[in-house]
């Protein structure tokens, strides 16, 4: 890959620059609990992205995808904002970075390229923000600390994507660390590195190859939800209540028909998730697996029958999965598409990927994409 931006960055800009990279992301458990204040279980993975990045000596960005073969200019005023999406991130991460530190940016060459794959859940749009942020705190000496340059990156997806996320993607692929997962508590940025080397295991990520269109207008929209539960929690006498994490079943059922059935069956599902990250955590010090699995599959059925953000095409590769015997399996990231990831006794494993393999393609037409988990590190300077 460094061959290949470099290549493209020395026709286009005819010198050398400084790479960068940063990474996508896995996650064990815990889903569409981070922007509910609750527990996330991540790490960050050895597919990412990686730029080549130098000062060019104007007030101009000038930026290049290798992959889409499309190129943007830009300034670095509000109103300078590019039409492509690709290149709104970039901008955005400049824009959400002179907030933080004042007008102290100058004008940048870059050629970026990766090899996450996109709309897949594992967050190739964080991977492109934190190369960024991690690039631009590094190149001009900015003094960010990490958690900021994760929320640059959350920033940039609210207010020039359109997407309300959460900090798990950001967070992950800034603190990524080879072969650790990462409790993350969403309400006190508190985190711990799980070195995670599961013996007679493996994890495998399997991509339905589906996008759904919508898929952020729907993602705000279970956003929503969570925070209509939680204004009706503390309306009825709870008013510390924050988030859906200070929420029990207790309270939430003081609230049924207050809030509309399906904000309930969202609430339901949260606090359900959250507490089941807890649990993975405790199996885990046990090298307990098969309880590890087994909570996978209740926040598959979680994610698809409460907070309605699987497919079609996931429920299949989840049953093919329970079927061929696989410890866990799960729609991981943030639904609508995108992958399972699957826990899998080593023995298992070659017989499980063929069938679902074989099947998936019987049925749909096409086979779905299979992706070893290797735990890597997250942003990064490359020497
Ligand atoms: C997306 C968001 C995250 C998180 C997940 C669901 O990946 O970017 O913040 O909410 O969905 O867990």
């Amino acid at each position: 890959m460094k061959e290949k931006i470099h290549a493209q960055f020395v026709k286009r800009f005819g010198a050398n620059g400084t790479f960068y990279a940063s990474a996508g992301r896995i996650n064990l458990i815990g889903e569409h609990t981070d922007y509910n204040g609750g527990f996330v279980f991540p790490g960050a993975i050895d597919k990412g992205m990686m730029a080549e990045i130098r000062l060019n000596g104007t007030d101009k960005v000038r930026v290049y995808s290798v992959d889409l073969d499309d190129y943007a200019e830009f300034g670095f005023a509000e109103t300078d904002a590019p039409e492509a999406s690709w290149a709104r991130y970039v901008f955005g991460v400049c824009r959400e970075t002179i907030k933080r530190c004042g007008g102290v940016l100058k004008g940048l060459d870059a050629a970026f390229a990766g090899d996450v794959p996109l709309g897949a859940g594992m967050s190739s749009s964080a991977a492109l923000e934190s190369t960024f942020a991690f690039a631009l705190n590094d190149m001009f000496s900015l003094g960010i600390d990490k958690f900021e340059l994760a929320r640059i990156g959350q920033s940039t997806e609210h207010n020039y994507c359109g997407v309300n996320c959460g900090i798990m993607d950001q967070f992950a692929s800034i603190f990524g660390k080879a072969g650790s997962l990462m409790r993350l508590d969403c309400r006190t940025m508190e985190y711990k590195y799980y070195p995670f080397h599961p013996k007679g295991y493996r994890l495998v990520l399997l991509d339905s190859v589906v996008k759904h269109e919508l898929a952020s207008s729907a993602y705000n929209k279970r956003r929503a939800s969570c925070e209509h539960v939680v204004a009706a929690v503390k309306a009825a006498g709870y008013p510390v209540v924050e988030y859906l994490r200070d929420v029990d079943m207790k309270m939430l059922s003081e609230v049924r028909g207050v809030v509309s059935d399906e904000d309930y069956m969202r609430a339901e599902y949260v606090i359900e998730e959250i507490q089941r990250v807890l649990d993975v955590c405790d199996a885990l010090e046990r090298d307990d697996y098969e309880t590890v699995g087994q909570k996978m599959y209740e926040t598959h059925h979680g994610m698809s029958r409460l907070y309605e953000v699987s497919c079609e095409e996931l429920d299949f590769l989840n049953d093919i999965a329970r079927e061929c015997g696989v410890t866990g399996s799960r729609v991981m990231g943030g639904g609508f598409g995108g992958c399972t990831i699957n826990l899998v006794k080593d023995e298992l494993y070659d017989g499980f990927i063929a069938r679902a393999k074989k099947e998936y393609a019987a049925k749909f037409g096409h086979e779905p994409k299979v992706y070893p988990v290797v735990i890597s590190d997250g942003a990064r300077k490359l020497e």
